[in-house]
């Protein structure tokens, strides 16, 4: 049999497998990508989900942020292939040339080899799969065939497995991270941590920056957080940008507008919950009352014990509730349940939640994957890069998590 055609048929089958072996068609849909993504060496792959005539990204691998863009039908290669379900290779693609395709991605890729593919249920015009560049060289005719077929096989499982439900809306970006580098250097050895970051937070989100183990997140946190400084890029908080400000203007910007949460709770030993939170306090206008804060996270019995005589779950939550009196706009939490038994994490998680409930902004870095299924967004970070974005359609409650 012909070498091209069999590496064909395997690509297929081992994508039919994925989406058969998915308990849901999103997650089928995911893997799926993901699946295609790396088969095929694709930098950025992207499923547009249609609705009302709009079309926007649900799901997508990359080291981009595109959440908030949207093609309505007709509108650039997408919106395109939408109107007439016929899919468009530009498989050597010359930059610059077409602008339809240009205004397409923005930030972050500048494409040479592009395939856009419309896919449907059996009944339904669903939305748009999209794989721009190849890692080392363009795309081939036969890997474009590879991804008709899956969208077709996506068509097929669609009307076996449940509908695809809508995605849901992102307010305004609070934070807008980009082109983010970080190197350290130790004498003669350069280290890159971080290798162009982009990346939006939305107010009023729940974003989980997802990654191993030493691959950069506690570093990019730091970094949207005014605690460190990137080598290069910027970052641009409620239209301030916190990239070349001064010390000043930063811990302004962090006692205003910030507030942290940490693996290690960092309490002050020799002070009791409530002296704790109002230390805080102080820092600005019109903080929570201690009893407030402390009673939101479930401690309201508790406010004059000191850290000695609390567990370490508790010890987390008074944490929480000292970053909350402060009532910041966003809040960094890096790795909280990292030091906790998984009762505790819960716990935690469970105030997390409560807090999101005010409208709070929560950035909430982890290594544990079921964690990924209470946020709104998953961010996962690989190689210093944006390796893939989730959007999650269903919250879970942190009740509901196993691990
Ligand atoms: N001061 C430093 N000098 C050199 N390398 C560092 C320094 N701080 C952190 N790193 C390296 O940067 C990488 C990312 O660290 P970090 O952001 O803490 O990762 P994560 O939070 O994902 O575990 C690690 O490989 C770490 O060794
Ligand atoms: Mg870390």
């Amino acid at each position: 049999m012909d070498q091209s055609l069999l590496r064909t048929y395997q690509m297929m089958a081992r994508v039919q497998n994925i989406i058969s072996n998915s308990e849901t068609i999103d997650v089928a849909l995911r893997n799926g990508m993901r699946a295609i993504a790396e088969e095929v060496d694709a930098e950025v792959t992207i499923l547009w989900y249609a609705e009302d005539g709009v079309l926007r990204p649900y799901f997508w691998t990359g080291p981009i942020d595109i959440t908030s863009e949207r093609r309505r039908v007709g509108e650039g290669i997408v919106g395109q292939v939408f109107k007439t379900q016929k899919a468009i290779r530009m498989l050597d693609y010359v930059p610059g040339s077409d602008e339809h395709i240009e205004r397409d991605l923005k930030d972050g890729v500048e494409i040479n080899s592009v395939i856009t593919i419309p896919f449907s249920s059996m009944t339904e015009q669903l939305g748009v799969l999209q794989l721009i560049n190849k890692r080392d060289g363009v795309f081939t005719e036969e890997e474009a065939d590879v991804i008709e077929m899956f969208s077709m096989l996506v068509a097929i499982a669609l009307t076996e497995k449940e509908a695809l439900a809508e995605p849901k809306d992102f307010g305004e970006p609070l934070l807008c991270v980009r082109d983010i580098t970080r190197e350290y250097v130790n004498g003669d050895v350069v280290t890159k941590v971080l290798k162009g970051i982009n990346l939006d937070v939305h107010k009023g989100e729940l974003l989980v920056l997802l990654g191993e183990s030493g691959c950069g997140k506690s570093t990019l946190m730091n970094i949207m957080a005014g605690l460190d400084a990137p080598t290069s890029g910027s970052v641009e908080c409620m239209g301030k940008q916190i990239v070349g400000a001064s010390q000043d203007e930063l811990t302004e910007y962090r006692r205003v507008n910030i507030g942290f949460i940490f693996q290690s709770y960092n309490l002050m030993p020799n002070l009791n919950a409530r002296q704790n939170l109002d230390l805080i306090g102080e820092l600005v206008d019109d903080p929570m009352p201690a009893a407030d804060a402390l009673g939101l996270v479930g401690l309201a019995d508790r406010m004059e014990n000191y850290p000695s005589q609390m567990s370490g779950g508790q010890q987390q939550r008074v944490s929480i509730a000292r970053a909350i009196v402060k009532r910041p706009r966003l809040i960094f939490a890096d790795e909280p349940t990292a030091a906790l038994d998984y009762t505790s994490s819960i716990e935690v998680l469970q105030v997390m939640e409560t807090i999101l409930e005010s409208g709070t902004t929560l950035v909430m870095v982890t290594h544990n994957e079921e964690i990924c299924r209470m946020a709104d967004r998953v961010v996962r970070i690989r190689n210093g890069r944006v390796s893939e974005v989730t959007i999650n359609r269903i919250r879970a409650a942190a009740k509901d998590l196993v691990w």
